[in-house]
């Protein structure tokens, strides 16, 4: 039966229901026990406390808790802004910030390396130089040989005609010190960076040359103002 034939059976007074349900009551007594007996059957009886965590599951967060304490802990960099830049070496941070700068033999030699720069020009990145012109640093014995007389030429340069590896070389080593009339003024350290990093690139492997031992050689040269020649630097071989 439709609704429109519902509606016309009706005697006329009687509104038409708009929809089945809007007739009947709400909840009654039986319905209410039905619903919960249904609850009752599906849900559990609501209790006191709390029930524990699975003992696996506290494992794993207690695992995973320690793992990542140690990873911050290790890997923190001292929460430092500047972690992020490659070259950053707390130790050496921490060093700079408390006195004067030191620096770890390597960083030593790797400044060494940039000053060398300005020698690329005449001994060349490869330290061979240039035949007939500019003598080898590579496996040259003034380089590998007695440190006073290598201070000495890069302090005041060289003049005049050397032997370097059984060939003979005349010209002129600019002076790199900060001595009377020397272009480059170099401090101590630069000087005793460079001499280290030609000590040991190309094969080489000589004893690292200081910066304390280059003042000393400044100190006792002060009154020099020329280049050296081969002769005068004999004593010093
Ligand atoms: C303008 C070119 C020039 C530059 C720059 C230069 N040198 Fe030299 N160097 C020479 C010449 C030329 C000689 C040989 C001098 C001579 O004949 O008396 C020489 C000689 C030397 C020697 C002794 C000889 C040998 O081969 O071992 C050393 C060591 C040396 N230079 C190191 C350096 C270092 C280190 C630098 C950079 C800090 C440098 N030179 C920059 C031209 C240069």
């Amino acid at each position: 039966m439709s609704d429109d034939q519902k509606k016309s059976n009706l005697p006329p007074h009687v509104p038409a229901p708009q929809h089945e349900r809007a007739e009947q009551a709400g909840a009654n007594d039986q319905s209410i026990q039905k619903v919960h007996a249904i609850l009752l059957r599906e849900k559990e009886e609501p209790s006191e406390g709390f029930t524990p965590m699975p003992l696996f599951l506290l494992g794993i967060i207690s695992t995973m808790i320690l793992v990542c304490s140690i990873y911050v802990v290790h890997y923190r960099g001292d929460f430092d802004p500047l972690v992020y830049d490659h070259r950053y070496d707390a130790v050496a941070a921490k060093a700079a910030a408390s006195g004067p700068k030191v620096l770890t033999p390597e960083q030593f030699v790797a400044a060494g390396k940039r000053q060398y720069a300005t020698c690329v020009a005449c001994h060349q990145a490869s330290g061979l130089g240039v035949a007939g012109v500019y003598p080898p640093l590579a496996a040259s014995e003034w380089v590998l040989g007695n440190e006073e007389r290598l201070i000495r030429v890069l302090l005041h340069g060289l003049n005049g005609p050397i032997q370097v590896k059984g060939n003979t070389y005349n010209g002129l080593m600019p002076a790199f010190g900060k001595v009377p009339g020397g272009g480059y003024n170099w401090s101590n350290e630069r000087i005793a960076q460079v001499l280290t990093y030609i000590r040991q690139e190309w094969g080489n492997t000589a004893a690292p040359i200081t910066t304390e031992k280059v003042a000393e050689v400044l100190k006792a040269e002060a009154a020099r103002t020329k280049p050296w020649t081969q002769d005068e630097l004999k004593p010093f071989e």
